[in-house]
């Protein structure tokens, strides 16, 4: 908003340029008779032989110039344009805006409508519930997590049935609304080169791959003071604090030595970001029962 000195500035100057297009127009095409006469030539030439006439504009064309002006007066009285006056269409950005964006809603909202009061055990049997959750999925999720939802590093696969914090459609729904961070700490400081050595190859082992059983037990004895508090005794990890199960060579971020060695040394912390401010509640519950269907 404008305060009242610049709306008036504003007002004025728009509506006396206005009018002095108005009279510009009258004043040029007024006979006046101290200058050359209509039809006669005025003396300018051109490329030798290219004389220019004194003619009056055609009507049709000097009626153009009146109907752009009053075409600007019709518009400057709808929309706004002069200062501070919204025009008496009452027109704006925000408006139009919320028109269309609530056209879109009642139109989607009488889709979602037969999918709203379905349980979710419903849901994940229902055609068109998976159709709409699988297309809201590719909208929302597949670049972090591929169009066939098997991830990539770091980004978890979503149709294997091994989970970070569970699979189940409520812990889906919680997962999605409010996003996750796996926070696993860095470990180079206390472990030291030999440290990481010996737990990565511990949990090499642990998965069944691989490794120097010597180093092994040594990194065995520090994986129970150090980890075992996160990723469990037997290392199967712990889905309230999304720590990964370490014993069914399915990685994260790589189960290769160097891969495991990084993890350990600078630790890791994959965010999910929290889509709750995005996804209203009915896409949520949709996209979860796709994501459920996925692994069945
Ligand atoms: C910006 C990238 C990104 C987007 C977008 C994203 N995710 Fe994630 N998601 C992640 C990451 C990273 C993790 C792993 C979090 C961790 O390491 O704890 C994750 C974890 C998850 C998990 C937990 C998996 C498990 O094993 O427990 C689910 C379920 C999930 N995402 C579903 C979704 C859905 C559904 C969407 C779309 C609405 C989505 N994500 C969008 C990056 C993303
Ligand atoms: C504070 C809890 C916590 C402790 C303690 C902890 N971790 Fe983790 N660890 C996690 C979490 C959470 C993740 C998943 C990180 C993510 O989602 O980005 C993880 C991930 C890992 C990974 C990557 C797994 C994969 O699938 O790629 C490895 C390997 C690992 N931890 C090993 C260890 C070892 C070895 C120790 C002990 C030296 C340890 N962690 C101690 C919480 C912990």
């Amino acid at each position: 908003m404008m305060n009242s000195g610049w709306n008036w500035f504003v007002i004025i100057v728009t509506v006396a340029n206005i009018l002095a297009c108005w009279w510009l127009i009258i004043w040029a095409t007024k006979n006046r008779a101290n200058e050359s006469k209509e039809g006669d030539v005025t003396g300018h030439v051109w490329d030798g032989d290219l004389e220019e006439y004194n003619n009056p504009l055609p009507r049709w064309w000097l009626y153009l110039f009146y109907f752009t002006i009053v075409f600007g007066f019709v518009y400057l009285a709808l929309y706004p344009g002069l200062g501070n006056f919204k025009g008496f269409l009452n027109w704006t950005e925000v408006s139009q805006y919320d028109d269309e964006a609530k056209a879109v809603h009642e139109a989607q909202a009488a889709m979602f409508a037969p999918l709203r009061d379905l349980s979710p055990e419903e849901l994940v049997e229902n055609d068109q519930a998976l159709l709409t959750g699988g297309r809201l999925f590719a909208a929302n999720c597949a670049v972090c997590h591929g169009s066939d939802a098997r991830g990539a590093q770091g980004f978890p696969n979503l149709t294997d049935d091994d989970w970070l914090y569970a699979g189940d459609y409520n812990t889906l729904v919680m997962t999605i609304t409010n996003g996750r961070t796996g926070v696993m700490p860095a470990w180079q400081a206390s472990l030291k080169d030999d440290g990481v050595k010996e737990v990565t190859a511990f949990v090499r082992q642990m998965s069944g791959q691989q490794a120097d059983s010597q180093l092994a037990a040594k990194g065995q004895t520090r994986f129970n003071t150090f980890c075992v508090a996160c990723h469990g005794p037997q290392g199967k990890g712990n889905p309230a604090l999304g720590a990964p199960n370490l014993k069914d060579d399915i990685w994260l971020y790589g189960g290769s030595d160097a891969s495991i060695a990084h993890s350990i040394a600078n630790g890791r912390m994959g965010k999910m970001p929290a889509q709750k401010d995005f996804l209203t509640e009915e896409r949520i519950r949709l996209i979860a029962a796709y994501v459920s269907s996925l692994s069945k």
